[in-house]
């Protein structure tokens, strides 16, 4: 299936693939590539074939340098946002997959793409890899989910300097203050990403996705909620296999 202008979309032995592919913009976030984002997040959730996936930028030089900055000042009036917001909440979408999502890291990774590869699960980095954002400094501040996310994965004090000094920084740094997994060097960054979902795939999809949900959904309650979700995911897990001979 390859049917959206901004993104490449390839499913192969239960791995999704998503490209973002604007490389001559390098790969800036535009207002079609939200809505084709969308439709390819809908048709992951509703495939039960999919049991990963892993999200990377076409080009040499960008992950995702962030919001199209050429839409930037066409951009609608508020009221409309918000309606455009509330029909197609794409960051709602994502933060709530179902399946484990990697995000294979190179070059740019700014704003937007910052704030995209914080929606998936495992985040791996090439060498080249920098990582700012940018909004402060415009004027706006992140509307992607990053001042919810950050802080969740690298903590309130080291998401506040990033948020509010635009100071971007390198995947060394990226990996010490576990905003990444790991750091490769760029040849080999898509084969780390193919081999971490295929192994992924390889497991129970049930168990994969009760798991995820576990983190994901206890990560957003008390340690004693959490502890009750994970109860009740692993005991549902349980009743749904077959019985064992
Ligand atoms: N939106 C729209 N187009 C963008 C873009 C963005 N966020 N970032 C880069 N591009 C386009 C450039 O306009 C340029 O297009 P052109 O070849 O038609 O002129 C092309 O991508 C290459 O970018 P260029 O600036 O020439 O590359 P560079 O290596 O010199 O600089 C950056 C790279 C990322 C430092 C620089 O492009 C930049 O600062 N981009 C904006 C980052 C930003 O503020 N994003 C918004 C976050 S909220």
């Amino acid at each position: 299936m390859n049917a959206f202008k901004t993104l490449q979309y390839e499913k192969e032995r239960g791995i999704a693939q998503i490209t973002l592919n604007r490389p001559d913009a390098l790969n800036a976030f535009s207002i079609q590539m939200r809505d084709d984002l969308y439709s390819v997040l809908e048709a992951i959730r509703d495939d039960d074939d999919v049991r990963v996936a892993v999200l990377k930028g076409a080009g040499e030089k960008a992950f995702c340098a962030g919001a199209d900055l050429s839409e930037f000042l066409t951009a609608p009036p508020p009221v409309q946002s918000r309606k455009i917001r509330f029909e197609r909440d794409v960051w709602g979408l994502f933060t709530r997959m179902p399946q484990p999502f990697i995000a294979a890291l190179h070059g740019y990774v700014l704003g937007s793409g910052i704030e995209m590869a914080l929606c998936c699960d495992i985040r791996i980095a090439s060498e080249d890899a920098r990582f700012g954002l940018p909004e402060v400094a415009l004027g706006i501040i992140p509307a992607a989910g990053g001042t919810q996310t950050l802080p969740r994965v690298i903590g309130r004090a080291q998401a506040m300097e990033m948020l509010l000094s635009n100071r971007w920084i390198d995947a060394q740094e990226a990996k010490d203050n576990h905003l990444v997994n790991l750091v490769v060097p760029k040849n080999v960054l898509y084969d780390q990403a193919w081999e971490w979902a295929k192994k992924i795939a390889a497991y129970d999809p049930l168990a994969v996705r009760y798991l995820k949900q576990a983190v994901v959904k206890g990560m957003d309650r008390s340690l004693p909620d959490g502890l009750d979700l994970e109860k009740i995911l692993a005991a549902r897990l349980k009743a749904e296999r077959p019985p064992q001979k």
